[in-house]
């Protein structure tokens, strides 16, 4: 115990600790709000904290992307909230600690699991059905007598003004950079609306949920080094779109150990905790994103506002061997392209290939290329386009995909695509799982690095530049050279399509996974490939979140791997005709997986600030 304590809070592990922990208890039996309250304290250290890894625990465990966030989340869960009361709170404090991507001007997706007592495993095929919600009502999907799944989308949404080509010329060409940064490129925000969506899942009241944030953001909290680059990095770019200095210019650069304190932002989230989501998407909040639209020539009106809803669609289920892997369906593109990639994967004998080995690198990028192929083809949002979705996934269509598989390397031909910006990827990804059996997996996003970069002026906020994901034109490639067509072409009020695929694995109905990452279009390959790590070559938990990854995305035709990726099978790929090429990190993957003992093994990504917490 005294181990596991040191190990997830070392700074906090002092005789003084010991003393405190021990009069805690004391108060504990006396008092149970109190022990509550000081639960949290003693959680929360935003001037001194270390970045845990891993967590080995056996009542629950939160992580994300900032150590901080996953500390509010574990202390949640401490004083008897649930995983979404943890997730919500993980969700909040990431708005404060990690601008670049956490956010309350950005959209996102979750999928969860709501344990029941008693369990059976959904049956194998279940996901052509539940890929196909096509309304806005409420489906999540039952995989036993009492458990369900669940799967929200607070995507942004494009404003009622948007037009099909607004980021054209009069020639017709994309204008440089227009759907990417500015007040043009934010689509209306969804993270609020789904916020107080998953509220619904949840047993503490929100005042107590959104308070570690307004703490965080109105005391402040020292930052690490890498925000610090991440900040320094966009200061050019921070005054060329905002209308009003944002408390992220700095005439110094911002080092490791500044204090970021955020007033503007503490106000906007005490109007949310007191108004709910009126106090965001209406009111003084509204006004000032308003105003920010008025001065930057952007296109969000308040009818945009306070139209914006969140809506909980039928989760994607199917069987992946003896697992239910559920993810998110459209505008996800996650559901169909995971499941079209598993299941070519699922009769193939990767075990045997071994790890990074060519023979499966080989087929797992060829499974990626057809399956991003039809993304580009046929997917967009449901409510606005037809998406042959039961054809995509359906079986006899795996099977004619798998059998284009060539020997060598494959072919992706014709349109000419973009090159991926790494340097600018920001999205977030965090999983919860609680005592009870619950788990939360979230991805969220700006989109970019600090979203349009734009702040709104007085509410202290980042917009998300959540257009560009949308094709402004067939086969114009996205900032992560993605192309499209007519299924993801703009229109008022529809989401564009995404990556992001926030994943729950179940074993006979019980959460074995809670997987996800940021990453762009390289989520859904990040995703597939540490599935496959674990159930297919046996890998640790760890190495699967941390060992090499690769990606393919049909356009650009080219393998991407990480520096560590090994260079043997980079040289017998090459030979076997394949363009391969070396790109920065891949991802932020965090995983939670169930020990057959019931102890919960929680690992956050090495490649960057994100921790694991857990009691
Ligand atoms: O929804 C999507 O697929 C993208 N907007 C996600 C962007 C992203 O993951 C950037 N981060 N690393």
């Amino acid at each position: 115990m005294r181990q596991t304590l040191s190990r997830l809070f070392p700074r906090l592990f002092s005789r003084f600790f010991l003393y405190a922990a021990v009069a805690g208890l004391f108060l504990c039996a006396a008092n149970l709000f109190l022990c509550s309250s000081l639960t949290a304290q003693q959680a929360l250290t935003p001037y001194s904290y270390s970045i845990p890894k891993k967590a080995l625990v056996s009542h629950g465990a939160v992580v994300s992307a900032h150590p901080l966030a996953s500390q509010v989340g574990v202390s949640i869960l401490q004083q008897g909230g649930n995983a979404f009361d943890a997730a919500i709170a993980t969700q909040l404090a990431l708005a404060v600690v990690y601008p670049a991507a956490g956010n309350i001007g950005g959209g996102g997706f979750m999928v969860a699991h709501l344990a029941g007592p008693t369990h059976s495993p959904v049956k194998s095929g279940a996901g052509t059905k539940g890929a196909t919600a096509k309304t806005a009502s409420a489906k999540s999907a039952t995989t036993g007598p009492n458990s369900r799944e669940i799967a929200l989308d607070f995507r942004e949404r494009a404003p009622a003004a948007a037009t099909r080509d607004m980021y054209l010329d009069a020639a017709g060409n994309p204008v440089q950079g227009l759907s990417e940064s500015g007040h043009l490129a934010s689509g209306v925000p969804g993270t609020i609306a789904g916020l107080f969506a998953e509220l619904k899942y949840a047993k503490l009241p929100f005042a107590k949920l959104i308070q570690p944030a307004i703490d965080l953001a109105e005391n402040g909290f020292v930052i690490t080094a890498g925000e610090a680059r991440n900040l320094n990095s966009a200061q050019g770019a921070f005054k060329n779109y905002n209308t009003v200095q944002p408390v992220f210019v700095k005439a110094v650069d911002w080092k490791k150990g500044d204090t970021l304190v955020q007033k503007d932002l503490a106000k906007t989230l005490r109007l949310i905790r007191d108004k709910g989501a009126k106090g965001f998407y209406e009111g003084e909040t509204a006004r000032l994103i308003l105003e920010e639209m008025h001065r930057g020539k952007g296109i969000i009106t308040a009818a945009d506002l306070q139209g914006y809803k969140a809506i909980e669609r039928t989760p994607s289920i199917f069987s992946y061997k003896n697992y239910s892997i559920v993810t998110m369906p459209l505008p996800s593109s996650g559901g169909v392209v995971l499941q079209q990639m598993l299941k070519m994967a699922e009769d193939q004998p990767l075990a045997s290939y071994g790890f990074e080995s060519v023979k499966a690198v080989h087929f797992m990028t060829e499974v990626e290329r057809l399956a991003y192929a039809d993304r580009a083809q046929y997917l967009g949002d449901r409510d606005f386009y037809s998406v042959p979705v039961d054809t995509l996934v359906s079986p006899a269509y795996i099977r004619s995909r798998l059998a284009l598989i060539p020997a060598r390397a494959g072919n992706s031909r014709d349109i000419k695509a973009g090159v991926l910006s790494p340097a600018s990827e920001e999205t977030t990804h965090l999983d919860v799982i609680d005592a009870k059996g619950n788990a939360v997996s979230i991805t969220t996003t700006l989109n970019g690095g600090f979203g349009n970069k734009v702040v709104v002026g007085g509410a202290g906020f980042f917009l998300n530049n959540e257009m560009d994901d949308f094709s402004i034109k067939p086969g114009v490639p996205n900032m992560y050279g993605a192309v499209g067509t007519e299924a993801n072409a703009i229109a008022p009020g529809k989401r564009m399509l995404s990556s992001m695929s926030p994943t729950i694995v179940l074993d006979k109905g019980k959460v074995y996974l809670v997987v996800g990452t940021p990453g762009g279009t390289t989520i859904t390959t990040s995703v597939f490939q540490t599935l496959v790590d674990i159930l297919d070559f046996g890998l640790s938990t760890e190495d699967a979140v941390n060992l090499p990854k690769f990606h393919h995305q049909w356009l650009p035709d080219e393998i991407f791997v990480e520096p560590a990726f090994s260079t043997t099978t980079r040289d017998s790929l090459k030979v076997m005709g394949y363009t391969v090429a070396q790109r920065g990190s891949i991802g932020r993957t965090e995983v939670i997986k169930v020990l057959p003992d019931q102890r919960i093994e929680a690992v956050a990504d090495s490649r960057g600030d994100d921790a694991a917490v857990g009691y």
